[in-house]
């Protein structure tokens, strides 16, 4: 297996299924220092650099929370728009990672733009994960999912995984790469403007992925282990959500997860869902024994902790 100390985590297509049960291992073994919300001092001598040109609450903060837990330092910014690189220069990737890599260890890295934290790579000296990049893909959440059911269903292999929702969301493109490594079936539900493009198909092809597309939920929803969900509402990031006019749009029943609907779906399914969720989620849905998305959330912290203690070399 090769070592990640030192390696960017830019795509789950390099990732290979040893190396996916390395890093859960690695999480198991450094989760009870979250669990008992201790600090350790695993990374005290490391620096974690996030570099977000797009909002974030989770991937963000979770990646800061790990570094806390292990005892690293943290800086950086969540709004390009306070730094150069968002305001009249418009500073480069290159010129901004040249600056960034000599301010920590690892950067983090959102970007808007797909290919923005490979593009940081060439330059930096230092390890690049990336934390979403536009339409691209989204690695830490996708390790962050698989850990999750793994956790819960003790396997990764032998499951049906029904994504639903918006299939050019990066999560999307990397769960599909991810599925690759396992005896999995990706079972694709999406609106017919989100589906998922030929280009990903194709890749899914090459790298083996097990996936079939289908149209409505009623034909697959008794046969999921997971539903993985994303919005097939994007959010109008110029207003506030309490300002969405009320005929803003509301996601398709086809396309919604409601008890009404769970109660078709196996007993022992699970859900997940990256969040923020816009209404394809409802809050019925959350008290129900199949929710895990809050434990997703949790897991998060952990997958960052063992992420950053593997590529800062202090977990082998
Ligand atoms: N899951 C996720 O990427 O959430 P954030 O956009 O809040 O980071």
């Amino acid at each position: 297996m090769r070592s990640f100390a030192g390696r960017d985590i830019l795509s789950l297509k390099e990732f290979e299924r040893n190396e996916f049960f390395h890093v859960f291992e690695i999480a198991d073994r450094l989760e009870p220092i979250a669990r008992e919300r201790r600090n350790s001092d695993l990374l005290a001598d490391k620096t974690l650099v996030t570099a977000f040109y797009q909002p974030s609450t989770r991937t963000r903060l979770a990646h800061e929370a790990a570094m806390h837990r292990l005892g690293g330092h943290v800086l950086g910014f969540s709004d390009a728009k306070t730094t150069r690189a968002g305001d009249f220069y418009q500073e480069s990737i290159k010129d901004t990672v040249h600056m960034l890599e000599f301010y920590g260890d690892v950067l983090v890295m959102r970007h808007f733009q797909q290919g923005a934290p490979a593009e940081a790579a060439k330059w930096a000296s230092i390890p690049i994960i990336n934390a979403g990049d536009g339409w691209g893909e989204h690695p830490t959440q996708v390790l962050t999912d698989l850990y999750t059911v793994l956790k819960e269903k003790g396997t990764l292999d032998g499951l049906t995984f029904v994504c639903i929702g918006d299939h050019r969301m990066r999560t999307m493109h990397s769960i599909g790469y991810a599925l690759s490594q396992f005896d999995a079936e990706m079972v694709i539900l999406a609106p017919e403007e989100m589906s998922p493009t030929e280009d990903f198909l194709a890749e899914l092809d090459t790298l083996g992925t097990t996936y079939r597309i289908v149209d409505h939920i009623d034909d697959v929803i008794a046969e999921a282990d997971v539903i993985y969900m994303e919005p097939v509402v994007q959010p109008d990031y110029t207003v506030s959500r309490d300002e969405v006019p009320d005929d803003y749009g509301k996601t398709p029943a086809n396309y919604q997860i409601t008890r009404e609907v769970m109660k078709r779906a196996k007993g022992d399914a699970i859900i997940l869902h990256s969040l923020p969720r816009m209404d394809e989620l409802l809050e019925e849905v959350d008290n129900l024994k199949h929710a895990r998305y809050w434990q997703e959330a949790y897991n998060g912290v952990v997958m960052r902790m063992a992420l950053l203690s593997l590529i800062l070399g202090a977990m082998e």
